[in-house]
């Protein structure tokens, strides 16, 4: 073993010009790398407590300059948003992943035929992507845990990071996507059912009906529609009075005769959604009514199809067994009186059996318009065979004829429709099959 060069300090410290730093490097020389203990052990020991602290150091400093110079959004799948978010980034051209997953939507045409469409958006995971200049950091993510309560989807959020001072950006970016997003809706009706407690689009926006396109007897369309346009102009007048701003419709007739039409065509020409609830739906029950209806999505009219059976539900239930479930009339009229939004309410109610309402549901503030769309009269015949035959009027005067003579009467306007739509482009075999109508659904078959 080697023994360690001594030396003078005293010596040194003489010779020197004076210069304590070096007397010091030279101390610390003698201490660390002379010394056979410290370079044994307690060295590396001092060594790596410094490159922890230096670590530590630079992972707060990351931290202090990320606080400072970074900016993070964070938009939770619950959000509107979200889906605009995607939707956009699938379609945005620079981005730079190559991680798509894909979603699936249901739709269901009139007919129950069920089709699918995929679209493809940016998988859960990191992205970056690059937009006006900027980087952004976009972090899709699922919680392994949490459930969306909703529809038992996993729960998910998408964090944007950008740099601080190109923040500004993410109002730019999500204008930018929600524009994209009501284009695609534009021109479009979105139908919305109910999800557990909540509102859910049901497929894609679907293309709007022309409010023409529903042959509605004399001015039976004009008069709903000059009675919605009129309430939704009167807001200031029902706040000063303080009304309750709702309005109110009953369509009531035979199956088939377009009420539900109708009222499709009329949301497209207002520009509104439609939120639709079936109440012979058995898993719907007052409480979800009640919260569903207060939570309407903004410019959407509520269509409660088959009114009549809440009425009904009672019977049912009480045979069956099951006094819960299913809606109640008092839980109809609870959720009917109980609205209390600022924004308009309007309610669209339909039913083939009128006379099983009890009165309650009829009073003004529940229902303030009725309105019977029965079968054809003549007017909606000719209507009809003129809107699919062109120009056909001698034709259409042949057509007529035949059914007076026949003595059809009780006809509607979606066996017509069927009729029509058999005979496509042939109106002369229309004739010839009229006495089919009086049979319903012959010719369907
Ligand atoms: N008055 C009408 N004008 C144009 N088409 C109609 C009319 N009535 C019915 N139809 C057509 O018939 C079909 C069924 O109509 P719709 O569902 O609107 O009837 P509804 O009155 O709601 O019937 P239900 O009482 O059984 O719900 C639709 O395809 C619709 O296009
Ligand atoms: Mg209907």
């Amino acid at each position: 073993m080697t023994s360690p060069p001594s030396f003078d300090l005293e010596k040194i410290k003489a010779e020197s010009d004076g210069s304590y730093s070096l007397i010091a490097s030279l101390a610390f020389n003698e201490v660390v790398v002379n010394n056979p203990y410290f370079a044994a052990g307690g060295g590396l020991m001092l060594l790596g407590t410094g490159l922890a602290l230096a670590r530590l150091g630079v992972s707060k400093g990351a931290l202090f300059l990320y606080r400072q110079m970074l900016v993070d959004l964070e938009i939770p799948s619950k959000d509107k948003l979200y889906l605009w978010f995607l939707e956009w980034m699938s379609q945005y051209k620079n981005r730079s992943s190559r991680h798509l997953s894909v979603e699936t939507n249901y739709i269901q045409h009139d007919n129950g035929a069920v089709s699918t469409k995929f679209s493809l958006v940016p998988g859960p995971g990191k992205h970056l992507l690059r937009y006006k200049g900027a980087f952004m950091l976009v972090n899709r993510e699922r919680s392994g845990k949490l459930l969306d309560m909703t529809n038992g989807a996993p729960f998910e959020t998408v964090t944007l990071t950008t740099l601080y001072r190109d923040q500004y950006l993410f109002g730019e970016m999500l204008e930018e996507a929600k524009k994209i997003a009501l284009k695609a809706r534009e021109g479009k009706t979105v139908l919305y059912t109910s999800w557990g407690p909540e509102w859910r689009p049901f497929g894609q926006p679907r293309k709007k009906r022309m409010l023409e396109s529903v042959i509605l007897d004399s001015n039976i369309r004009q008069s709903i529609v000059d009675d919605v346009q009129d309430f939704l102009k009167s807001g200031d007048w029902y706040h000063k009075r303080g009304i309750p701003y709702r309005r109110g419709y009953l369509l009531y007739g035979p199956p088939g005769s377009g009420k539900t039409s109708f009222i499709q065509a009329l949301a497209g020409y207002l520009d509104y959604n439609i939120c639709i609830l079936n109440l012979a739906e058995s898993n719907l029950t007052d409480d979800r009514l009640n919260h569903l209806m207060n939570h309407l999505p903004d410019r959407s009219l509520l269509l409660l199809e088959d009114v009549d059976a809440a009425f009904n539900k009672r019977e049912q239930t009480e045979e069956k067994g099951y006094s819960n479930a299913g809606v109640t009339f008092s839980g109809l009229l609870n959720a009917l009186d109980g609205v209390a939004s600022a924004e308009e309410c309007i309610t669209f109610m339909t039913t083939n059996h009128p006379e099983k309402l009890d009165p309650a549901l009829l009073r003004p503030g529940r229902v303030d318009f009725k309105v019977l769309i029965d079968n054809a009269s003549e007017f909606q015949v000719e209507q009809m065979f003129l809107r699919f035959y062109d120009n056909e009027h001698e034709l259409c005067q042949q057509f007529l004829h035949k059914m007076r003579q026949l003595k059809i009467s009780k006809v509607s306007t979606a066996q017509l429709q069927g009729l029509f739509v058999y005979n496509k482009d042939d109106p002369q075999g229309a004739i010839t099959m009229v006495e089919t109508l009086g049979a319903p659904n012959t010719h369907s078959f």
